[in-house]
């Protein structure tokens, strides 16, 4: 422990020592430009090899100086070109080729009588040797004085091409000229082309100095680098304190040969490449390139790129790397590290950074800014973006959802959706009415378009549609019914939902949850017997048979509804256009909107008078008590329609002719039957049975209703009077004979299939005998 105290102050001490030691080496190091040994400095001027002040120091003689000191002053000392005969002295070297010389400002003075009184003139002004030229961007040649002409002859260094050059000053007074322009007005300048070497200037007066000499005695000419001389007034006076001014000369190695003592040599210039084959006098060292000046002779050094130091010397001092992370010029930016190698440094981006590095490129990107933070934003605000546009469009649809929700709900309430339900529940029939949801019913029929329209008319709109299960439906979209009405509404659907009759159209269900309820029924592809009646192209295609039979299926179906029903109903609205009709011609009653129940314990009920004009029953039109013989009106009307394919009511038609019924009415008075009847069913062999079903329609349009048939009487005499007339062999026309096996396949089907609890079995085997006999 002791012995560690004792020593550690020492051991300080030469640490300092080493330092400090470390610090002066690296010191010196800077300034050596000199060849090691040699003066490297004049005063403040260094002085690089290949310049040098003594033997062995210097590259040749071309470069050696003399740093002069003055006598008996203390004032610095003057490096001067060795072998020069101008007052030359050098201020600064440049190892790029250039040095500054402070020479010899030429002048020439004038007394009041315009006579020479003094003359600085140093005509010659020899640089130093060949290779020593004037740089020509640096200077000017110039004049200064208000009466002055002076000329610059130099000669060029490839050829000694004489050159000459020269201006004119001229001015009155100080006022006349313009501080910093030498443009003639006390002051003039010329340019001096490149590779002057040896130049003499001369001067004169032009017009004498006799009337300027009081503020210009003395004219001036002069080659001075442009920086360092501004023009000014004041010159023109006080410029005669001035002796020598800075100029750059250029200068480039060249060999000095000796040929005999040291008075007889010569300087010979070489290309680098000459040069670089006689490896003792070869300048460039190492880390070099080597180019020859355009501007002069011989050839210059310089240091390979990323390499400092004297090209002209080897070792340290010579060509060396610059480490340009230590010396602080790399370009290296923020946040990279610097790492120098040889002629060069790169520049490594510290982790988490990527890049070149560089401040002149792309720089050190942070990676987590560059990735990870700019996605994370970028992702962060598309995910935020993306929520928030999901969110909106979710609530929307939720909202949207909820409002139709709770409107269907309303709907369902209001259209009687409860009730309907808790009459099927007690009814126990829930199979056979279908409720359907809106949503069903809009796929269906691509949400009620317009091209899937197939019916339109005072009671609503039917759509045509599928059914998910492929079911082809008609859907009626009623005109706004009177909700008061409602429970009546519901009764119906159940009803009609029961009446499970072959010659109804049937009801599938309903859906109440559009605002408007929809009634869903089997789609009866061949129209209306309407169309089929009054229809050119089809009329034909309706025979007699095929119009007994159409009207003996609505004749079943009226009378099922008004006596087999429980309770009874009464269509209220039979005509041609409520009587569908399938493929094979088979009737199908359908539009039960105005239909009524008939309550079990009355035969009539009153109700606001409704029907079709034409088809309406007068008795009920005047009384407004509706029964069920009312639907026997129609069923006349009907029938007379069928025979004589004519429009129940035209406009067309005389007055009296107008309304079918009352026309045929007449014309029955009249006995001229045939008159009015279809030419296209009445055949010789049928007119009886023409007459009866003409008679029955007759009885049918009865004004009284009491008077009329029930509907059971008259299915069962249209019945008879098709079994009566044997129809099957009536006629053997080649149409029949087409149509006979229709008729069978019809016949075979014909009936009230299904429900036999509604359909008493005994009219049904009456009716299959009927066809039994028809098929024969
Ligand atoms: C310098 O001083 C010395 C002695 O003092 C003198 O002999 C010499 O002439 C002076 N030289 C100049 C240039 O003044
Ligand atoms: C140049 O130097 C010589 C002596 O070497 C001297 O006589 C002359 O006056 C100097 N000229 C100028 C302009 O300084
Ligand atoms: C000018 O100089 C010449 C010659 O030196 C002299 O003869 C003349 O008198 C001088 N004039 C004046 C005004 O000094
Ligand atoms: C003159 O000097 C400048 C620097 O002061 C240098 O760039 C140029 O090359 C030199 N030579 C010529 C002929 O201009
Ligand atoms: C300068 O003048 C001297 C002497 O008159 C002459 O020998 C030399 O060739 C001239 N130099 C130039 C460049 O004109
Ligand atoms: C030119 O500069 C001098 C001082 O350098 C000044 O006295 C003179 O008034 C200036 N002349 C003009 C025209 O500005
Ligand atoms: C000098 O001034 C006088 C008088 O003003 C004039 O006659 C003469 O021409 C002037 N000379 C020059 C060279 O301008
Ligand atoms: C020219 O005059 C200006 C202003 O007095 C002065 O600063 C400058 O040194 C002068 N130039 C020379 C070459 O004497
Ligand atoms: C190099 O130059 C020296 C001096 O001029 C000469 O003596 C020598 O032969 C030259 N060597 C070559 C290889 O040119
Ligand atoms: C060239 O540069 C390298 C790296 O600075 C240095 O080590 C080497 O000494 C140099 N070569 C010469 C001939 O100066």
């Amino acid at each position: 422990m002791n012995a560690w105290l004792l020593v550690l102050p020492q051991v300080i001490l030469v640490l300092m020592i080493l330092i400090s030691s470390i610090k002066i080496i690296s010191a010196s190091e800077k300034t050596g430009i000199a060849k090691p040994g040699c003066d490297d400095h004049c005063g403040d001027i260094p002085i690089p090899f290949p310049f040098g002040t003594r033997d062995g120091c210097y590259l040749n003689l071309l470069f050696r100086v003399v740093c002069a000191y003055p006598e008996n002053t203390s004032d610095p000392p003057e490096l001067i070109l060795w072998d020069i005969n101008s007052n030359g002295s050098i201020t600064h070297i440049s190892l790029e080729g250039q040095l500054t010389l402070l020479m010899a400002v030429n002048r020439r003075c004038y007394n009041r009588s315009s006579e020479l009184t003094s003359d600085l003139l140093d005509p010659w002004m020899r640089l130093n040797a060949p290779g020593f030229t004037i740089n020509s961007t640096a200077n000017m040649f110039t004049v200064v004085g208000c009466s002055d002409i002076a000329f610059f002859e130099g000669s060029n260094i490839f050829d000694s091409q004489k050159y000459r050059t020269g201006c004119m000053t001229f001015c009155q007074s100080a006022a006349d000229v313009i501080n910093g322009s030498c443009s003639g007005l006390g002051c003039c300048q010329a340019s001096i082309p490149p590779g002057q070497s040896g130049v003499n200037i001369s001067m004169d007066t032009s017009f004498g100095h006799s009337n300027v000499s009081d503020f210009n005695p003395c004219g001036y000419a002069f080659v001075v680098e442009k920086e360092a001389f501004i023009f000014s007034s004041a010159n023109l006076t006080n410029m005669i304190e001035v002796t020598r001014l800075p100029m750059v000369i250029d200068w480039s190695i060249l060999d000095w040969v000796l040929t005999a003592g040291i008075v007889d040599w010569f300087a010979t210039a070489r290309t680098c490449e000459a040069a670089r084959k006689n490896n003792t006098l070869y300048a460039c060292k190492g880390n070099t390139s080597c180019y020859e000046p355009e501007t002069t002779i011989g050839y210059r050094c310089s240091c390979l790129p990323g390499y400092q130091g004297n090209p002209y010397l080897d070792g340290i001092d010579g060509c060396t790397d610059i480490d340009e992370c230590q010396d602080n010029i790399h370009n290296c930016a923020k946040d990279s590290a610097c790492y120098n190698i040889v002629g060069s440094h790169e520049c490594n981006c510290r982790k988490g950074y990527r890049g070149d590095g560089r401040t002149d490129g792309e720089g050190c990107i942070h990676i987590a800014d560059d990735t990870s933070k700019f996605y994370k934003l970028v992702t962060g605000a598309s995910v935020g973006a993306l929520c928030i546009v999901i969110a909106t469009v979710w609530l929307y649809i939720w909202f949207r959802r909820r409002k139709s929700m709770v409107m269907r709900d309303k709907f369902f309430n209001d259209n009687g959706g409860m009730l309907l339900k808790q009459q099927l529940a007690t009814q126990g029939s829930g199979n056979v009415t279908v409720i359907f949801s809106i949503h069903e019913l809009k796929i269906a029929t691509n949400n009620f378009d317009g091209n899937k329209i197939i019916g339109e008319g005072g009671f609503g709109t039917v759509y045509h549609g599928f059914l998910a299960d492929n079911r082809e439906v008609a859907i009626k979209k009623s005109k706004l019914i009177d909700r008061t009405q409602i429970g009546t509404f519901i009764n119906e659907v159940i009803v009609l939902s029961q009446v499970n009759h072959r010659n109804i159209v049937k009801l599938l269900g309903c859906c109440l949850e559009s605002e408007i309820p929809l009634l869903v029924y089997e789609f009866i592809e061949n129209g209306t017997l309407f169309e089929h009646i009054h229809d050119t192209r089809t009329t034909s295609k309706l025979s007699l048979e095929r119009r007994l039979r159409i009207a003996l299926e609505t004749a079943g179906v009226l009378s099922y509804l008004h006596s087999v029903a429980s309770p009874p109903i009464i269509h209220r609205d039979i005509k041609s256009r409520n009587i569908l009709l399938d493929k094979n011609y088979t009737a199908k009653v359908s539009d039960f909107g105005a239909s009524r129940l008939v309550p079990q314990d009355q035969a009539q009920i009153s109700t606001m008078v409704q029907g079709t004009f034409g088809y309406l029953d007068p008795e009920y039109m005047q009384t407004s008590k509706l029964t069920e013989k009312s639907d026997v009106y129609s069923f006349g009307v009907l029938l007379v329609e069928l025979l004589t394919s004519m429009k129940v009511v035209s406009f067309d038609r005389p007055e009296e002719e107008r309304n079918l019924a009352n026309y045929f009415l007449s014309i029955l008075k009249r006995k001229r039957l045939l008159e009015i009847l279809d030419g296209n069913i009445v055949h010789e062999m049928n007119v009886k049975l023409l007459e009866e079903v003409a008679n029955l329609a007759k009885r049918c349009l009865k004004v009284k209703g009491e008077d009329r048939p029930t509907m059971k009487e008259v299915a069962m005499e249209l019945e008879g009077t098709l079994k009566l007339s044997k129809l099957g062999k009536v006629k053997k026309g080649p149409k029949e004979q087409e149509m006979e096996p229709l008729l069978v396949v019809q016949s075979r089907s014909f009936g009230f299939v299904g429900n036999e609890n509604i359909f008493p079995q005994g009219d049904m085997s009456e009716v299959m005998h009927l066809e039994n006999e028809g098929g024969r």
